[in-house]
Order: C-alpha cells, then structure tokens, then sequence
C-alpha cells in the first residue's frame, strides 16, 4: 500500500485552516497511519528538501518550514502519492485548480499551505524522516470494516 508524507505547512497553522486541510484528505479516503504537531528544525528541513539545495529559493523555503509549527501525517491508501498531490492542487496556488486545497485557500508560490511527497520512493523516505516506526498505526480490512492491526 502506498504512503505518502504531508505537512499542514506553517502558513496553514497560522491561519487556522490545520483541521480543514486534514479533513480533506480524510474524506478522500486517504488513511492517517500517523500525525504529530512538531516544529521542523533547520537540519530536518535541509534534508526533507535536498533536491532543492542550491535552488535560489532554497533559505527561504528553508526558513518558511521552520517558522512556525507543522502537522506531519503520514496518510496511506491507493495511488496515495498522486490522489494527496490532486487533493492538494499544484504547486503555485495562483494555478491551482478551485476545489483543491492550493486552489480555495493560497495565492502565493511560497506560502502554498501544505506539501505532500512527489513520488512513492519519496514517500518512504520522508515518512522515515519525520516518524519512527512504532509511531506509526497502520490499518488493515478485515469482514467487520476497518481496524487497527
Ligand atoms: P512541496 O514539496 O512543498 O510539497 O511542494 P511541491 O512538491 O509542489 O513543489 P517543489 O517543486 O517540491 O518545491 C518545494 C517548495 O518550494 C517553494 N518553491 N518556490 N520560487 C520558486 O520558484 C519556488 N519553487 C518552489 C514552494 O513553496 C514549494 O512548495
Ligand atoms: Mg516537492
């Protein structure tokens, strides 16, 4: 089953949007198999984003992830990668379709709210980066519905 990491970035706490943004990606279908409110220190937000190291907006990218506190998740289900990067909208929210969360709340490039993994690879590195593994509950079917392993 595919994971994906997705932080309510520091402008979605500040503006009060955590709850809204999570209940979107709940009603999706995508399974919280872990979440944590954390402050990201320098040094966790240069290795979530090496491949931008280098990039002109590289300190500033840096500097917004750790200006204030996130909500990490991991979110589990099918297609996880691509359905929580529709969920959310592109990059840029000016582009972003109406309907996604980038779309409906955002407007600028480095204030886009929330990030979720690019690609499955990604998705378990940065889910290893942000939470041990007894930190996360995964699920699994079973004939009475959804339980905890
Ligand atoms: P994220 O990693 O944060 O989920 O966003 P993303 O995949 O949609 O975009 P990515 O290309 O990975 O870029 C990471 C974050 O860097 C900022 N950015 N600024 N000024 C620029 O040209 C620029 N490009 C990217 C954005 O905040 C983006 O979310
Ligand atoms: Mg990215």
């Amino acid at each position: 089953m595919e994971r994906t990491l997705v932080l309510v970035k520091p402008d979605g706490m500040q503006r009060g949007l955590a709850g809204e943004i999570i209940a979107r990606f709940e009603r999706r279908g995508l399974r919280i198999i872990g979440m944590k409110l954390m402050r990201i220190d320098e040094a966790l937000a240069k290795r979530h984003y090496a491949e931008h190291e280098g990039k002109p907006f590289f300190a500033g990218l840096v500097a917004y992830i750790t200006s204030a506190p996130v909500v990490a998740m991991v979110l589990e289900g099918t297609d996880a990668v691509k359905s929580a990067r529709t969920t959310m909208g592109v990059t840029n929210p000016a582009e972003a379709a109406p309907g996604s969360i980038r779309g409906d709340f955002g407007l600028e490039r480095g204030r886009n709210l929330v990030h979720g993994s690019d690609s499955p690879e990604n998705g378990i590195r940065e889910s290893e980066l942000f939470f041990r593994p007894e930190e996360l509950v995964p699920w699994t079917r079973s004939v009475d519905g959804w339980v905890f392993e």
